[in-house]
């Protein structure tokens, strides 16, 4: 298991366009596999590979019970209904703000395999869909509230992030947290 250390607001990488992957190779298979243990070892839903530095079209998605979701160039191919529910980011630890988002998502991704699927999904994993591929496209959730929101929400950030310096967060492993 290889923890990532996660990039935080205020890294550049965070505002990139990630690129396409086209060919899945060892080398994303590890990026997916490091994203997982990172996320889980972050208590994350979601996890996008610029969030630990790539700026490649990859991301994950592990809620609940449901199965988890590997994204690799994951377009959304139809969204329907709208919702709002309150989101956080593993990048804005401690921030959180209500989102509108499609309730039911369709998105086409490629699989570890190589193969190009689609997946139906709803509720909070279309949310995290969302989100992921929001960061694919250097979107952050704070983008879609309002500008007094936002305001509110970078005053808190700024006082809690007082007196620390950079945009690096290394992830303890689980046993390290006991
Ligand atoms: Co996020």
């Amino acid at each position: 298991m290889s923890l990532r250390t996660i990039h935080l607001l205020g890294s550049p990488v965070l505002r990139e366009q990630s690129s396409e992957v086209g060919t899945v190779d060892a080398e994303i298979s590890q990026l997916v596999t490091d994203l997982f243990d990172t996320m889980w070892a972050d208590d994350g839903i979601g996890l996008a590979a610029n969030q630990v530095g790539v700026a490649q079209r990859v991301a994950v998605v592990d809620v609940n019970d449901e199965p988890s979701v590997v994204l690799i160039d994951p377009v959304i191919v139809e969204r329907t209904g709208q919702v709002r529910g309150e989101e956080g980011c593993l990048s804005i630890p401690d921030i959180f703000g209500d989102v509108d988002r499609a309730q039911r998502v369709v998105v086409e991704t490629t699989t570890l395999e190589g193969d190009r699927i689609k997946l139906e999904v709803i509720d909070l994993r279309a949310r995290a869909i969302q989100h992921e591929i929001d960061h694919l496209n250097g979107i952050l959730f704070l983008d879609h509230l309002s500008p007094l929101k936002r305001r509110m929400l970078m005053k808190k950030w700024k006082k809690l992030r007082k007196g620390r310096t950079g945009f690096l967060k290394e992830v303890p492993t689980a046993a390290a947290r006991i």
